[in-house]
């Protein structure tokens, strides 16, 4: 690359942002005139190439960085021998000595890379970058990449976020099309305080739980965009969601290490919802609520090569609340493990929704020590004072092959809680076979209004899917998606 150039282009743009705000783009174009075009052609559908070499990160939560006041430059971007030019946060006034806020130099960089094809938003190594709640928003030039090589953080926690701020979301990136969050660094979320909330669960005085608001931020969101990469980088102790994709389409993530202690409330890894198109692999989650967790809108969602643990599993809802219309399809979760956790392949929803769960495929997934390894409950609830009602989301054409390991004995292993009125149908189970982790065989699996096959002997035995079909499928039409 062309150092001299981008230089150049560096400070046309600054002088430009400063000059006239508005007359930025045509002029910039201009300059660029002379600029090669795009690098490689698009992937026509990146989310679902995973990775030829799963090399996963080390689960091991990163040791604290340490501060070097020496700015280290030049970083090397990632290889991307057409990649323009690269944007110093610390070109722009950013100072990453862990405490100064650097909000307003990551959003004048963001500017300026935004305006260029294959801008590259650079955080570089060895420096502590503290900014609030910022949304990063497009539309872009195509082939954006926001690179932490350092660290990056919010403030420390509810009593340094700035009032004015949203306490619902840290990081947001919205509305952005061809994008990259990448790095060698660490997205360091700040988490404790949050989690240390009275109103948090059992954190008030004496174990109680003290009432609400009780609203604490996603780490990292994106929000209507497409074609997402996010790579490589270690996102840690979160507030709440580390990473949350909405109305998004086209995601590929891979090589992610996201970890939260055990006991941190909320944390969910990864979370998608109204989503379409993506692919999760290579990564290592361990976090205190699920590891991936799948909401209502999602649709062809392949995750493979995932480690889990400690964390609540992989799982499908809750769908269907205060009598919600909920469509998840096609999701196919394989080679994963799942270790330590609350529960392992979970799908659930609430009564009273309607829709529908359908195509949804695990394979070849080890556990160990999990409780409620595979679970259907269709009567989720969180206040036990949930009424029956007439009718649910409808579970259909769900595959279990090769589910193998152990359990924790306090929950039975296989439970599958369908709806009174809307039975499961299709659950196809093939060489599922889960031992005790430590204890005695639990032998009575909960199996309730479900139809399915068993191509090989379950074990533990189960003996309640039904052949067939049931005679009602209640009314067909609240069950299109
Ligand atoms: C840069 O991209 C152009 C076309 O987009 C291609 O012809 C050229 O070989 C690329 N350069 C390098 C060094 O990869
Ligand atoms: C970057 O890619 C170019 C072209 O593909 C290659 O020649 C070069 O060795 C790569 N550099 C690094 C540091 O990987
Ligand atoms: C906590 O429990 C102790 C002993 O039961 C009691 O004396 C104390 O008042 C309680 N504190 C609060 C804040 O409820
Ligand atoms: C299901 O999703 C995968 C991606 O995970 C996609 O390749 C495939 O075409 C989808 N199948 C259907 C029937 O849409
Ligand atoms: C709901 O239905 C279940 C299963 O039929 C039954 O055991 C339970 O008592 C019912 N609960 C209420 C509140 O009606
Ligand atoms: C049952 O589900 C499997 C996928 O698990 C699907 O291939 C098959 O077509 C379904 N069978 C029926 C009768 O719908």
């Amino acid at each position: 690359m062309d150092i001299s150039h981008c230089f150049l282009v560096l400070l046309i743009t600054t002088v430009l942002l400063i000059q006239d705000a508005t007359n930025v783009d045509a002029r910039y174009h201009h300059h660029l005139g002379k600029k090669q075009k795009n690098k490689n052609p698009p992937n026509p559908s990146p989310a679902y190439a995973p990775a030829p070499a799963p090399a996963s990160p080390s689960p091991s939560i990163p040791s604290d960085p340490g501060y070097d006041p020496t700015p280290t430059r030049p970083d090397e971007p990632i290889n991307n021998s057409n990649t323009s030019c690269i944007f110093y946060v610390t070109d722009f006034g950013a100072v990453g000595d862990g405490s100064t806020d650097d909000t307003a130099a990551f959003k004048s960089a963001w500017k300026a890379a935004c305006q260029v094809e294959n801008g590259v938003v650079l955080v570089p190594s060895n420096l502590v970058f503290m900014i609030t709640s910022t949304i990063f928003s497009g539309p872009c030039q195509p082939g954006l990449v926001f690179q932490v090589d350092g660290v990056l953080m919010p403030p420390d926690g509810p009593d340094c976020w700035p009032k004015s701020d949203s306490s619902k979301q840290w990081l947001v990136f919205y509305q952005l099309d061809d994008m990259t969050f990448t790095g060698t660094g660490t997205i360091e979320g700040n988490g404790q305080k949050w989690w240390d909330l009275p109103c948090k669960p059992h954190r008030g005085p004496n174990g109680s739980t003290l009432p609400g608001p009780c609203d604490s931020p996603a780490l990292i969101r994106f929000f209507m965009s497409s074609n997402l990469v996010v790579t490589g980088l270690r996102i840690q102790n979160s507030p709440q969601f580390h990473m949350k994709f909405d109305g998004c389409e086209g995601v590929l993530i891979d090589k992610l290490s996201i970890s939260s202690p055990k006991l941190s409330p909320n944390t969910d890894g990864i979370h998608i919802e109204n989503t379409k198109s993506v692919g999760i692999y290579n990564s290592v989650i361990g976090n205190g609520d699920d590891c991936i967790s799948i909401g209502t809108g999602c649709s062809d969602v392949n995750i493979e090569a995932v480690t889990c643990g400690p964390s609540h599993g992989i799982s499908i809802g809750s769908l269907g609340v205060h009598n919600s219309h909920a469509c998840v399809s096609n999701i196919t979760v394989r080679n994963a493990i799942i270790k330590d956790s609350d529960n392992g392949l979970r799908i659930k929803t609430w009564q009273g929704g309607t829709g529908s769960v359908s195509s949804i495929s695990f394979e070849n997934i080890q556990m160990e020590n999990v409780r409620n390894c595979v679970i259907i409950d269709q009567y989720y609830c969180l206040t036990k004072a949930c009424r029956n009602q007439t009718s649910a989301v409808y579970l259909t054409d769900v595959k279990y092959r090769n589910i193998k390991g152990t359990y924790d004995v306090r929950t039975p292993p296989i439970h599958f809680a369908c709806s009174d009125t809307v039975a499961c149908t299709n659950i196809t189970m093939s060489e599922v076979e889960l031992l005790p982790y430590e204890g005695v065989l639990v032998d009575d699996p909960f199996c309730w209004n479900a139809y399915g096959v068993q191509e090989t002997l379950t074990i533990p035995p189960i003996d309640c899917l039904q052949d067939g079909l049931p005679e009602t499928l209640g009314e067909n039409s609240l069950y299109n998606c």
